[in-house]
């Protein structure tokens, strides 16, 4: 399963990079915004880190041409490794067609059903990505949506992965890593929220103070602990 971030902040991207192990970012043109700052400038610093690793970028644009000239222009600019996120409109689908057979990648994405998954994955994308909690939302199960989107397509004979998204709890995460789904995107927050836990602070601090019990002329080495 590859874990990707979901974020534009290049400061929280650099710092989960070197901890976590992750595969690449993902972005969308609310957290672009957030940045303040030119999208393309924050991207292309983005790709600059993350040298070769997946970089996932959204259309803004409706129609299909224009989503195809918008795509070819991402591509240029942030290289080849740069998967163009198109929400799946049947513009969106359109361009999808187009963009295979031009051979850029595309991640089919704001995914709420199976049919819509199914239906980008045939027409070409490398990627769908199911709004977990958003889906949630909207009253239905976002985890067993994903999970029946993946099961769909390793059934079928197309290459188009599940790259699950919008997550808000840990254990919607948890659900989809038990079943090996083949990739989610998380923001910093979830992502460092993984390795967050009361018992593991407890533990460490409990073996810290029965180490210091020991007295430093019955050791051999002294490791000085921060
Ligand atoms: C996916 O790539 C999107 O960027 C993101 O996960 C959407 O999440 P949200 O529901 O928090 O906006």
């Amino acid at each position: 399963m590859k874990i990707l971030i979901d974020s534009a902040d290049i400061k929280a991207i650099e710092k989960l990079y070197e901890c976590f192990p992750v595969c690449g970012v993902t972005t969308n043109p609310s957290l672009l915004s957030k940045e303040n700052k030119d999208p393309y400038e924050v991207l292309k610093r983005i790709r600059a880190f993350i040298g070769e690793d997946e970089l996932h970028v959204e259309s803004l644009c409706k129609r299909a041409e224009d989503i195809v000239d918008e795509a070819l222009a991402i591509t240029r600019i942030l290289g080849d490794d740069t998967y163009v996120k198109i929400p799946v409109t049947a513009e969106g689908v359109k361009a999808i067609k187009r963009l295979r057979e031009l051979g850029i990648k595309t991640t089919a994405t704001a995914i709420f059903t199976l049919g819509q998954a199914y239906i980008s994955a045939l027409a070409g994308a490398s990627y769908v990505a199911p709004y977990v909690n958003r889906i949630e939302m909207q009253g239905e199960d976002g985890t067993q949506t994903a999970l029946n989107i993946q099961e769909a397509l390793r059934a079928s004979e197309l290459e188009c992965k599940v790259l699950a998204a919008s997550f808000k709890r840990i254990d919607q995460v948890e659900m989809l890593i038990i079943k090996n789904i083949d990739a989610i995107t998380l923001s910093p927050a979830m992502l460092s929220s993984l390795l967050d836990n009361d018992g593991t602070k407890a533990a460490i601090k409990d073996f810290d103070k029965a180490f210091k019990t020991l007295k430093r002329e019955n050791m051999s080495i002294t490791l000085d602990r921060h």
